[in-house]
């Protein structure tokens, strides 16, 4: 059977923990690949909310096998109290696999990301704050600390010392702070590997036989294709590559292994922290659009800023990540609105700009083109089939497809795990 990959197909928080958790049941494992805690997923299971921001969203899927990918930047102490917050609400985590070359998010590395974050001052990115790109950054100079590295005291006081000797220099000389000890964070770190042992292991391997054993493995991306370092708004991007090329670095799967991808995007746009977004609604749309789409941070709590939708983008993550479907997600949000705008293309210093400028100051100066789609004021929550759908709605759904690229093959009408309309199956 085929790999899957799930991904953003926007700037993340496009209601991706619905759709892993609806095809989890029917797969054999989930899969994150990359980013760490800074993702959230909210997940709705019968009356019980569920949010998650490390864990793979199968992990509520009980014949699922849920895995932190070698991609992933993992917060132990994140991990394991999102495991005991789970287990205290009757989930079983004994599943779970992580990836001994999982690199770790240490203390230091949350420090520096808060503390750098302060110093860019208005330049500043708007990072969560949980020591990714830090994390991300040791992990390319090559000081970085591994899952394994919490099994070999010697390996890991030595590598703690070569991470902290610049860091602390820095900390210390350049942000006036108090260096970091190394015997305090090697005891911090040693403290989590008991607790982490039962779930340690060589998941390329795992991963590998059991898609020679047919079975189903869905890779969930984190964040979302706009965020990506490489093919995202940079420098307004998370550290590592939510786009479907990292499914395959980030986990040790091949590409040809790959037979679906499925870009997640909502029926309006969303953007957390800084960075251009043409379609941004500063108005009472915006507003209204934040409050009915419950537009609030699942990791951070920051509000969201909201804006129309935008086929530009779609287009363009269709192109990076060789999307073969789409989810479209919250589309009920839009319900009530007489005609809504849909952003066609872009206007730059006076040009009609049909795909995304490679750029970044022309991506700046793009304004949106909007085209006016008629709206729908009808209750679509208890929609099961497409064609349950308002005339109008049915329209929308049918323009966003044309101009994204791809099949739209499911719609979210609502937060629950049944309010989704299947077109074509994922499976
Ligand atoms: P970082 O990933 O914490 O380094 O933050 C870098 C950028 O990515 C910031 O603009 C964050 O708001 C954004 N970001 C990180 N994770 C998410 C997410 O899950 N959803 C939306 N934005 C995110």
């Amino acid at each position: 059977m085929p790999a899957l990959v799930l991904l953003g197909a926007q700037w993340g928080d496009e209601g991706k923990g619905k759709a892993t958790d609806l095809l989890g049941g029917s797969v054999d494992y989930v899969v994150r690949y990359q980013g760490g805690n800074n993702a959230g997923h909210t997940v709705v299971v019968g009356d019980q909310k569920y949010a998650l921001h490390l864990l793979p969203s199968g992990i509520l899927s009980p014949g699922c096998t849920p895995v932190i990918g070698n991609g992933v930047v993992v917060d132990p102490s994140v991990l394991l109290s999102e495991l005991s917050g789970l287990n205290e609400r009757g989930v079983d985590t004994s599943k779970l696999l992580l990836s001994g070359n999982a690199h770790i998010i240490t203390p230091y590395n949350v420090t520096v990301d808060k503390v750098t974050e302060r110093f860019l001052g208005k330049r500043k990115i708007g990072t969560t704050g949980r020591g990714i790109g830090p994390t991300y950054a040791d992990k390319i100079n090559r000081v970085g600390i591994r899952v394994q590295d919490l099994y070999d005291e010697s390996i890991l006081t030595q590598k703690v010392e070569a991470a902290l000797d610049a860091k602390n220099q820095i900390l210390t000389k350049l942000y006036n702070r108090r260096a970091i000890a190394v015997d305090q964070v090697v005891e911090e770190l040693l403290g989590y590997a008991d607790k982490l042992a039962p779930y340690v292991a060589d998941t390329v391997l795992v991963l590998n036989e059991a898609l020679e054993q047919d079975k189903v493995v869905l890779f969930e991306g984190g964040q979302g294709t706009l965020l990506d370092i490489d093919h995202g708004t940079y420098p307004f991007v998370t550290s590592s590559n939510p786009t479907a090329g990292g499914a395959c670095t980030g986990t040790g799967v091949g590409p040809t292994k790959i037979s679906r991808v499925i870009g997640i995007l909502k029926a309006y746009t969303t953007r957390v922290g800084s960075g251009p977004f043409p379609t941004e609604l500063f108005d009472e749309d915006g507003e209204a659009l934040r409050r009915i789409g419950g537009e609030r941070g699942v990791t951070t709590g920051r509000d969201r800023r909201c804006g129309w939708f935008d086929a530009v983008i779609a287009r363009y993550a269709t192109r990076v990540n060789g999307l073969t479907d789409f989810f479209l997600t919250k589309l009920d949000v839009l319900t009530g609105w007489e005609q809504i705008p849909v952003c066609v293309a872009y206007e730059i210093d006076g040009r009609r700009v049909e795909e995304l400028p490679y750029s970044q100051t022309d991506f700046h100066h793009a304004k949106p083109v909007y085209e006016m789609l008629p709206g729908w004021s009808e209750d679509i929550s208890k929609a099961k089939s497409f064609s349950d759908l308002p005339k109008n709605a049915q329209g929308y759904v049918k323009a966003l497809e044309e101009m994204s690229g791809a099949p739209i093959s499911a719609i979210g009408v609502g937060p629950g795990r049944d309010e989704t309309i299947e077109i074509n199956s994922f499976l």
